[in-house]
């Protein structure tokens, strides 16, 4: 199915897909990293846990009308995307304060933000993906002052459905991260939506089934990523 390695991130390698041109395989690792890759680690099963939940997710979001690069989950590890130009910025939506918000303007976590805050992050390892405004965009990601508020329409949709979905899972979205390439003159969701890319809070007692638990040093990666997907599986 996969041909050759054309890139290896920090929690996924892209891989040209076999005699398919303009497809992908997508690779999913053990590896978790944080803080601009100063903290490393590898935990068995994780790619496979972020697979299943990020192609649940993607089929969740494509039955609602979201287009993503997602085609189809391949395996365990795997899934096929379309090939996309990449934008390179990091779109994150928050419900809840938490993390760099909470240090960069003092806001106390677990304040509700309504309505939700759209951040835009450049992304670029060199420099730490730094915050940046919508001009910064314009001018560093090759977009349209268009594409860009299409961008920000699109993350505000996905937030409202997945904000549904996970409510549905006794589950608060206190934030999350998505990426869009483009294909041709389209704009499309890329990369994944897991526990690596969310933060996910048990609505009863406020644990955290996220990455923060790997960032924090404060519980088991592997068990709290199954029990989001556990809770997926129950209705997607
Ligand atoms: O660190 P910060 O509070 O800005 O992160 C906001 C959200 O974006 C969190 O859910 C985090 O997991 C996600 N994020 C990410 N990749 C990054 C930075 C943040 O998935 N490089």
């Amino acid at each position: 199915m996969k041909a050759d390695l054309l890139y290896e991130g920090k929690a996924k390698k892209v891989y040209q897909a076999a005699k398919q041109l303009g497809k992908l395989v997508l690779s999913y690792k053990d590896d978790a990293t944080a803080f601009n890759g100063e903290k490393r680690a590898s935990f068995a099963g994780k790619g496979h846990l972020n697979n299943e939940i990020s192609s649940r997710i993607f089929e969740y979001l494509r039955e609602r009308g979201i287009d993503s690069h997602f085609i189809e989950q391949l395996n365990e590890t795997e899934q096929l995307v379309n090939k996309t130009e990449i934008i390179p910025l990091e779109v994150v939506v928050r419900n809840v304060a938490a993390g760099s918000i909470t240090r960069r303007l003092g806001i106390e976590e677990k304040t509700n933000l309504y309505p939700p805050i759209v951040e835009l992050y450049y992304k670029k390892d060199e420099l730490g993906d730094p915050l940046i405004n919508d001009e910064h965009a314009i001018l560093l990601c090759n977009i349209t002052p268009v594409e860009l508020q299409e961008i920000k329409t699109k993350a505000l949709q996905i937030n409202n459905h997945l904000s549904e979905l996970f409510t549905g899972l006794g589950v608060i979205l206190a934030d999350f991260k998505l990426e869009f390439g483009k294909i041709k003159d389209d704009i499309v969701l890329s990369d994944e939506i897991s526990p690596d890319t969310c933060r996910l809070w048990d609505k009863e007692t406020m644990n955290k089934l996220d990455k923060d638990v790997f960032r924090q040093g404060t519980g088991n990666i592997i068990e709290v990523y199954e029990e989001i997907l556990h809770r997926l599986e129950a209705i997607v």
